[in-house]
């Protein structure tokens, strides 16, 4: 694996892979060029980041390219940017084991060179809801900035987001169609801890007494979908897991139910139904001890994924 410490490192590396030389009958130059898989990371991996790398290698990507970098620019004020957990060793070793060809960990000047003045703002549709209302626009803003400025760099051909991050992933697959339309973004489930807990970085903040008490998140899901599956209405699901949710002494920042591609509210299964391209998912953020827990799922377990959809 090359471990890439600049935009210039990256492009050496990138370009010392994909570069296959074939000289043409009239002397001219033809470049095959390998596809190149993208994986986006701030690091602090976990198995939801691996499975990511083998999702790129399983569809076949011959280069795959991860990168490390935790983007201070979709921090808003009093987020944890500062604390946000870094272990760029073990990522590294990580990346290596998994089969990362090239890891790219940039530093802010990389990034963002002096005189960077240009900023992505996100489809304000997608962004203005569930982690867009929390955390402020500069969050979703900072991500399509950041996320386009490394596909940029990369010039990648396919990219791989978590699913966890949903509304994240509908976002960037608006950015990268409106101004990166050669990328193709791709999601990879949702991996979960034994307890039904979605993996990730933020979880180890959460300390021994409190960690139990996150599996409260997946249920409050498994609630949600056990009453729309059994015929409730969208109140009676939000009211099952919301009681999931107040039983193991969560703060709830959000649980809605909300179309899966466009992010609308959905007022009745009946209507929302009727739109299969669309079905209701739904969504969680709660506060646990301080630490933000985020989840979502398909709210019907047979609906088909939008994501099973993808490259359509
Ligand atoms: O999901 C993340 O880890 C980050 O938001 C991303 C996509 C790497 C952009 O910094």
């Amino acid at each position: 694996m090359i471990v890439a410490r600049s935009a210039w490192d990256l492009r050496r590396a990138i370009d010392s892979m994909t570069r296959k030389a074939v000289p043409h009958p009239i002397d001219d130059i033809v470049r095959e060029r390998p596809r190149v898989a993208f994986i986006p990371t701030m690091g602090a991996l976990h198995e939801g980041h691996l499975s990511l790398v083998r999702s790129a290698r399983d569809d076949g990507a011959p280069i795959t390219v991860a990168s490390v970098f935790v983007n201070p620019s979709q921090f808003s004020e009093g987020e944890d940017f500062a604390e946000y957990p870094r272990s760029e060793e073990r990522d590294l070793q990580l990346l290596d084991g998994a089969g990362i060809d090239v890891a790219f960990v940039p530093t802010v000047d990389d990034i963002y060179p002096p005189g960077f003045g240009t900023k992505v703002i996100a489809d304000e549709g997608l962004a203005s809801c569930l982690c867009g209302a929390s955390r402020g626009s500069d969050h979703f803003n900072g991500v399509v900035t950041v996320v386009a400025r490394l596909f940029g760099l990369v010039q990648p051909d396919s990219a791989w987001f978590g699913e966890k991050d949903w509304q994240q992933l509908q976002i960037i697959k608006t950015m990268a169609s409106d101004i990166h339309p050669g990328v193709e973004v791709l999601g990879s489930p949702t991996v979960r801890a034994a307890d039904g807990v979605a993996l990730s970085s933020r979880n180890s903040y959460l300390d021994d007494a409190s960690r139990p008490r996150a599996g409260a998140v997946p249920e409050a899901i498994g609630a949600a979908q056990a009453v729309a599956g059994s015929g409730g209405s969208v109140t009676e699901s939000l009211t099952a897991g919301l009681e999931c949710l107040k039983a193991a002494q969560l703060e709830v920042d959000y649980f809605e139910i909300r179309s899966s591609r466009k992010l609308r509210t959905v007022e009745s299964f009946q209507t929302a139904e009727a739109d299969s391209a669309d079905p209701p998912r739904i969504f969680v953020a709660a506060w646990l001890d301080g630490v933000r827990l985020i989840d979502n799922e398909s709210l019907f377990l047979n609906s088909t994924s939008p994501s099973d959809q993808q490259g359509e």
